[in-house]
């Protein structure tokens, strides 16, 4: 009993830790505490880890795009392992994804790196339907811990697909999400599509993509362990 009580606060420790969140009954998209200002290498590593952005590859140059990118932490922690990038922050949340919030979390990453940034970070928000993104020049989109909030996921898949280049990618990294009577209710209640992973593949390949791979992190417990999902436009 009491192992299990340890295990239990052990995992929730690392989960908080990590900055990830599980979809509270508060009708809130955003992490209950707060997203994470970590000064340790081997926590920031930990994050990247995590949701398996480690295994991604950005090359100079690059446009990239991070959707529900909340304050942009990813972003500016991806800005110490990654170079002359232009990343685009996309949030529908204003609270959260504004020009004072995301330059104060890229000041706080600059100074635990040590050296400036070379990306260039522009800050876009979304609405339901419309990411706002400009269309055909993104090589990278990344869609983490986000899809399951969309509200109309098929309309705004195809928008994301008209903002990816032809032969870009579009990742979409998210936790386990169950057919359940407690996502029944958030969908009833907020709107959210909390879709299954088999409805969220099925909606993103119907919006124009097809899968090229899929991978999960088994390296933590609980329900969180996080699927990574790698879509490319279908061309035919
Ligand atoms: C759980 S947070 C994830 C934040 C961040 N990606 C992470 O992994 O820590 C979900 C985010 O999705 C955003 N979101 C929900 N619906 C959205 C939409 N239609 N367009 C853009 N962002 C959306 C929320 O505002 C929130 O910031």
């Amino acid at each position: 009993m009491f192992l299990r009580i340890r295990i239990l606060l052990i995992t929730l420790s690392f989960l908080i830790l990590l900055g990830c969140m599980t979809q509270d009954d508060s009708g809130s998209m955003q992490p209950i505490d707060g997203y994470p200002f970590v000064t340790s290498m081997e926590e920031i590593n930990g994050i990247l880890k995590y949701r398996g952005l480690d295994t991604i590859e950005f090359r100079k140059g690059e446009i990239i795009a991070d959707i529900g990118a909340g304050n942009g932490y990813i972003e500016a922690i991806l800005s110490m392992f990654h170079d002359s990038l232009i990343i685009y922050i996309q949030d529908i949340d204003t609270s959260v994804c504004n020009h004072s919030v995301i330059n104060e979390v890229v000041d706080f990453y600059k100074e635990v790196n040590g050296r400036p940034f070379t990306n260039k970070f522009i800050v876009v928000n979304g609405t339901d339907t419309d990411t706002n993104l400009p269309d055909s020049i993104f090589d990278k989109i990344l869609m983490i811990w986000t899809y399951s909030y969309l509200k109309k996921p098929r309309v705004f898949i195809k928008d994301v697909r008209d903002n990816l280049k032809e032969d870009g990618l579009f990742y979409v990294i998210n936790p386990t999400q169950d057919e359940d009577e407690y996502t029944k209710s958030l969908r009833q209640k907020y709107g959210w599509n909390a879709s299954p992973l088999e409805n969220q593949i099925t909606d993103i390949i119907d919006c124009g993509f097809e899968l090229i791979r899929i991978s999960r992190n088994y390296d933590v417990d609980g329900y969180n362990q996080p699927y990574f999902m790698v879509f490319k436009k279908k061309t035919d």
